[in-house]
């Protein structure tokens, strides 16, 4: 089998069509546009372009972005004083603070701190709760656009047999959760697995996110199943995902790209979370 490719910046881009008329929608109702908060931290070079990608999405959507760029010397107390601020402000809908955090401010500490309602990562325990209770709430980017990826094949998700491999609070955890809230049968799978093959080979969907340059080989995929990459390892200046997409290829029906993939439609759902989280707030 010659898989399919999911085109992640084809989906990305419809999904943004939408997203630019309710935008405009809110802009319209309430005189102002909606607005996201994105707090960098330090240099970390991933991040600076991940941040550059969520400011360009901001633009091209009409949504204003307030960028805050502390150095890396930064103490907890400003960014705490700073995410505080934000929280208060009313014409931000959505804070954002970009991850990893430099050596010496607790990561946890400071996203507890976001309040849940402009929570646009979906990284608060209230919001992380709330997905395993199946409760209104905002969910993580990655996890998101995982799903409509998977939903655009037009496979029915219901019934299938999904393996995550990935246990992570950003991505392997929460897209578990939501394959469940599709009526999948999941299984989270992690690097330290026994038989991982025994698993991924029995396996109608596969959502590699381990962290580990083309750690799914195509011998331990099913034929026919959707295999979706969330892999972004740097090796040599090159970009490789979580799979050995040639030889993946030969195996899955649908499969996405690295990058071209999941990387554009979680920018993406980061604004959707924002535009959701400006109107809800303003209307409930
Ligand atoms: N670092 C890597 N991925 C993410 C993400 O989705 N959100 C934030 N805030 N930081 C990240």
């Amino acid at each position: 089998m010659s898989a399919k490719i999911i085109d992640g910046k084809a989906l990305s881009l419809s999904v943004r069509e939408n997203l630019k008329s309710e935008a405009a929608r809110f802009e319209k109702k309430y005189g102002r546009k909606v607005g996201l908060a994105v707090i960098k931290v330090g240099d970390n070079p991933a991040s600076e372009v991940y941040v550059r990608n969520k400011i360009k999405a901001c633009e091209d959507v009409g949504v204003k972005s307030f960028s805050y760029n502390l150095p890396g010397s930064a103490s907890e107390s400003e960014l705490s004083e700073l995410i505080v601020a934000l929280n208060g402000d009313a014409n931000v809908d959505g804070v954002l603070v970009q991850l990893p955090l430099p050596k010496g401010i607790n990561e946890k500490k400071m996203l507890a701190l976001i309040s849940p309602e402009k929570d646009a990562d979906g990284f608060h325990a209230v919001n992380a709760g709330g997905l395993m209770l199946g409760l209104p709430c905002t969910k993580p980017c990655t996890p998101a656009g995982i799903i409509e990826l998977i939903k655009s094949t037009g496979v029915p998700i219901a019934g299938k047999s999904a393996v995550v491999i990935g246990r992570s609070n950003i991505v392997g955890k929460p897209a578990a959760m939501l394959l469940l809230s599709e009526h999948a049968t999941v299984t989270i799978c992690h690097s330290k697995t026994v038989g991982l093959k025994s698993y991924t080979e029995n396996a109608d969907i596969i959502v590699a996110a381990v962290g580990i340059k083309e750690f799914v080989k195509g011998d331990m995929i099913k034929d026919g199943a959707i295999v979706i990459d969330v892999g972004m390892n740097r090796d040599d200046g090159k970009l490789y995902g979580d799979v050995a997409f040639a030889e993946a290829s030969e195996k899955a029906s649908y499969i996405t790209p690295v990058p071209g993939g999941v990387g554009p439609m979680t920018v993406t759902m980061l604004i959707k979370n924002t535009i959701e989280s400006a109107f809800r707030c303003k209307e409930n």
